[in-house]
């Protein structure tokens, strides 16, 4: 029996989602299940006057109209941490609904309780709520004259602000310097499926919430936290979520109110956000600029760095996403200093995207290594060679895993690097301009602060479940995990189930920062082969079993069946044996505990990114022609969902390189753009082919399985790649996101 990890098994859960058979959170079907809508505030900043419910009352098939003169106020406090430290994740510190204040458009003001969710929005949409507004600032221009350096970002997991040797003294050293700010739009993940919840008290008080979330765990402590009632009343079931990226990250303020909802009307109730809802209710990636100098010696090496970022965020949080550390490690400058300036604006805090943080601060890095390779007349990949940290330069100790330089090897042959003329704006075809870039990929290895657990059960048929809390939203995780538990056990994939998605299951940190899979993985890694050593014992201390008295080390289990294995004839199979000793089942759970936050060793992931990019010289059209991306994950699990995912990181650096942008309109306080037909993204005809590469590394620091994930590497760096590859095609550096025609006429 061959290794199931590291096969391309099919999703075991795909016909399901194909067919429609897979329920997801807003389609399930539950007796006496009503329907809430909430109303955002139609301003960004002020003051609820008054609220009219005379009308909505009055609609056919109102329940109740919730606001804040009647809502039972929340007896929690929201206390802001990312999900990842496994703890109550509210996306930010400010709950609405318990007066009469706006901070920012689209806050619930109302929640309207129907008995069809188009009576509820009908009802809605009748009610009337006066405004006392205040102006609002809700762009970086209009509050840039407020930035401050907070102590510390991350919900407090962080310093605001990092620094190594001396930034001046390094710049003095410097021969050549760049010095340029780069500035990205806001951003929205977009995911298929709107956030939505599910609510039913029952009899006893116990509240289940049907939720699509990254973190079945983070929700239910969240609510519990919010409701000040215990966690043992609260269930959360999320099945099915239909995307998420990093939207689905926080417990967001919907989820409680829809509760709160459920038990003033006492019915079942569900509340589904809305697209344009979904722009106001779970964060962003915010509007930002970061300002980078760097400065290189006479042999090509960087003498300093200096890495400064600006970004607008709520009233109530220091929250910006964390770009700052995976390019203040990439190269060995002994002089880096990256500093996080925030400044308070009208909008709900923002929160993780898709390679959260290091997407944009990779992009400005690598952005800045092209203008510097090209200032100084050397081949952008030989200046990042003379460049990359062949140890963590934050703490001179060795990485437990690296192969970035192979990455960039593998790359550059696969892309044809060699051939590159270094001029830009020479090559043409016709009317069209050809240009090539590169940039580097790198993302945080990320590890849960706290022990990850998973539960394997074999059963006398010889099948087994394998359970852990842990959220499927696309990435592939029950299927990897299928394949972890089946080598686990000896099993074949068929005759295993695996099991996620609630809040009663063996405790996983939410999926987040490319650590679900790592941490997952090891708790079913260590489920499955504890279960499989203690029915290895059952079997040589069973005088009946043919194994007797065996070195339990010398048997190994093949396709369910125990044997010895320099005698595989003599042996038997764990149903024979658990039926022979009238036992139905046997359970293990795996505890592991993650390495602590110094391991000896520096996390990082990293890969290498080329594009080829053909810009109409008359009409400034871009269009990406091929893009490969070579990066060194770990241990890949299922090569067929670790290539999706890493194309799909790749194809949204292109997506965040050319066409995303969340354009605010700061006489309304509003985001202009709250839809799918206005907010771009690539179709297929927009995107290349793609080719995904892995180079084998092995890591025996980060987990047993030496993972180190594939969800966010294949974003950071791609977008990066192809605005190098636009400036090699035009001579034009547009140094701000998206790129877009008018910038190249
Ligand atoms: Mo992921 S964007 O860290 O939820």
């Amino acid at each position: 029996m061959s290794p199931a990890i590291g096969t391309t098994l099919d999703r075991v859960d795909g016909r399901a989602k194909v067919s429609g058979a897979a329920r997801y959170t807003a389609e399930l079907v539950l007796p006496g299940l009503v329907h809430a809508v909430l109303v955002g505030a139609r301003v960004a900043s002020g003051r609820i006057v008054s609220i009219d419910t005379g009308a909505a009352q009055r609609a056919d098939g109102l329940i109740a109209v919730l606001t804040h003169l009647n809502l039972p106020k929340i007896p929690g406090t929201p206390k802001l941490l990312p999900s990842l430290a496994g703890m109550a994740a509210p996306g930010q510190s400010y709950f609405p609904m318990q007066d009469d204040v706006v901070h920012y458009a689209g806050q619930p003001v109302a929640i309207v309780v129907a008995d069809t969710v188009e009576r509820a929005e009908h009802a809605a949409s009748l009610l009337r709520v006066d405004y006392e507004e205040t102006p609002s600032k809700t762009t970086l221009d209009q509050v840039r004259d407020q930035a401050y350096e907070p102590e510390r970002i991350f919900g407090g997991m962080l310093p605001g602000r990092f620094a190594r040797g001396d930034v001046e003294a390094g710049l003095g050293q410097a021969t050549a310097q760049v010095d340029v700010t780069y500035r990205f739009s806001a951003n929205h993940q977009n995911p298929i499926e709107p956030s939505a919840s599910t609510v039913v008290w029952d009899d006893v008080h116990r509240l289940t919430i049907y939720d699509s979330t990254q973190g079945p765990t983070a929700t239910q402590l969240t609510v519990a936290a919010l409701l000040g009632i215990s966690p043992t009343q609260i269930k959360v079931v999320s099945e099915f979520v239909g995307g998420s990226f990093g939207s689905k990250a926080m417990i967001w303020p919907h989820v409680t109110l829809a509760a709160l909802a459920a038990r003033q009307v006492g019915r079942p109730v569900r509340l589904s956000l809305n697209r344009e809802q979904m722009f106001h209710s779970c964060g962003h990636r915010e509007e930002q600029e970061q300002h980078l100098t760097l400065g290189v010696d006479a042999e090509g090496r960087l003498t300093a760095l200096r890495h400064h970022k600006l970004s607008i965020t709520s009233h109530f949080d220091d929250w910006a996403e964390t770009s700052l550390q995976s390019p203040g490690i990439l190269y060995a400058t002994p002089n880096y200093e990256g500093i996080y300036r925030i400044a308070k604006g009208n909008t709900i805090t923002p929160t993780f995207m898709r390679g959260p943080g290091e997407a944009t601060g990779i992009f400005a890095l690598e952005c800045a290594m092209d203008e510097l390779a090209e200032r100084i007349g050397v081949d952008p990949i030989e200046l990042r060679l003379r460049n990359f940290a062949d140890t963590d330069p934050t703490s001179g100790r060795p990485w437990s895993s690296n192969g970035i330089r192979e990455c960039f090897q593998r790359g550059a042959d696969l892309f044809g690097w060699a051939g590159r003329d270094p001029n830009p704006g020479t090559r043409r075809q016709g009317r069209t301009l050809i240009g090539w870039g590169v940039a580097a990929s790198a993302y945080p290895h990320v590890a849960p602060p706290n022990p990850q657990r998973a539960r394997a059960r074999l059963y006398s048929d010889g099948s087994a479940v394998v359970e852990a809390g842990v959220s499927e939203f696309g990435t592939g995780v029950t299927t990897a995990m299928t394949q972890v538990a089946a080598d686990g056990l000896g099993l074949p994939v068929e005759r295993v189930r695996f099991i996620g998605g609630g809040s009663d299951l063996p405790n996983i940190t939410a999926a987040v920062g490319s650590a679900g899979t790592g941490a997952v993985s090891a708790a079913v890694h260590l489920a499955s082969t504890q279960l499989r050593d203690e029915l290895v014992g059952r079997a040589v201390a069973d005088a009946q079993s043919p194994l007797h008295g065996a070195d339990p080390g010398a048997v190994s289990v093949e396709d369910g069946r125990m044997r010895l294995r320099d005698r595989p004839d003599v042996g038997e199979t764990y149903a024979e044996m658990l039926s022979r000793q009238f036992t139905p089942d046997v359970e293990a759970l795996g505890v592991w505990t993650p390495p602590p936050p110094d391991p000896g060793y520096g996390l990082h992931t990293f890969g290498a990114q080329f594009a080829e990019v053909a810009v109409d010289a008359d009409l400034g059209l871009i269009r990406v022609r091929r893009m490969v991306g070579v990066f060194a994950p770990g241990r890949v699990l299922n090569r067929k969902t670790a290539h999706s995912q890493l194309m799909g990181g790749m194809l949204w650096g292109l997506s965040h390189a050319l066409l995303e942008a969340s354009q605010m309109d700061a006489r309304l306080g509003r985001w202009a753009n709250p839809s799918l037909g206005d907010y771009l993204i690539p179709v297929n005809s927009d995107v290349p082919d793609v080719v995904v590469e892995t180079i084998e590394v092995t890591d025996t620091v980060v987990n047993p399985l030496g993972v180190k994930g594939v969800g966010e590497i294949g974003i950071v760096g791609s977008g990066a790649a192809i605005a190098n590859a636009v400036h090699h095609a035009t001579g034009r550096r547009v140094r701000h996101l998206p790129i877009t025609v008018e910038d190249l006429l």
